[in-house]
């Protein structure tokens, strides 16, 4: 049987796991605690197709044909008019990020973004993997802003066939996205920012370093 579509409201925020007990407030955080944050941002492990968001956030590669992973199975789901579409946009950079509609897909909009192939950036620098990694959750939130969209889902870029360890991606990911949410032109613009994990490592990941 098919796995239910969840609703942008069924979406737990930080603040909610925080009051369910699930997520547990660290005894000294890297940061200081934000109200904002804890009230935007939000962790579920489900199949991302299935969000009722406005935006979904594809690891796609930098044909943007489609491929393996989150990137077969949105295209599955989207059907045949998003790879149409896709052909079109003359492929996407590593750190980069395009955006598509959403087909047959609950949401409204997909963004596609490239991320880096761990092992092959870092042995171009040291700190090359990281600031791919940051640029594409950067330009997917643009993307997002500038598109008028309300709420974006993204799926664990990169840590699948791409081999990004799981928890060195949480921490960059999360400490970019808090950097967004603190610009000042970008405060009240997304009303959530959802971490979509679909493996137990990435959750995990996401569990330990939110708080
Ligand atoms: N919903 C949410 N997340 C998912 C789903 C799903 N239905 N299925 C898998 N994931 P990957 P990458 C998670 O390998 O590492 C493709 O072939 C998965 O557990 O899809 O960026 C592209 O075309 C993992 O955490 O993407 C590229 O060639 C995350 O999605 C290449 O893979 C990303 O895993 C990109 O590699």
């Amino acid at each position: 049987m098919a796995s239910p579509l969840v609703p942008l409201a069924e979406i737990p925020t930080v603040a909610l796991l925080y009051k369910l007990k699930h997520l547990i407030p660290a005894s000294s955080p890297r940061a200081q605690p934000s109200k904002a944050f804890n009230d935007t941002i939000s962790l579920i492990r489900n199949d991302i197709t299935k969000l009722q968001v406005d935006c979904i956030v594809n690891a796609a590669n930098k044909s943007l044909l489609g491929g393996g992973g989150v990137d077969g199975v949105i295209h599955r789901a989207a059907g045949p008019d998003l790879l149409e579409e896709c052909e079109t946009l003359d492929g996407c950079d590593t750190g980069d990020a395009k955006i598509t509609s959403a087909y047959e897909l609950p949401c409204k909009k997909i963004i596609h973004t490239v991320g880096p192939i761990y092992g092959i950036e870092l042995r171009k620098g040291q700190e090359r993997p990281e600031s791919l990694l940051r640029s594409c959750y950067r330009r997917s939130l643009e993307l997002a802003v500038e598109n008028n969209m309300r709420s974006i889902a993204f799926s664990a870029i990169s840590t699948g066939v791409y081999g990004y360890p799981s928890e060195t991606a949480a921490r960059a990911v999360l400490d970019e996205t808090r950097k967004f949410l603190e610009q000042p032109s970008n405060i009240g613009k997304l009303e959530r920012i959802i971490f979509c994990n679909f493996e137990r490592k990435d959750e995990v990941a996401y569990e330990k370093l939110t708080p």
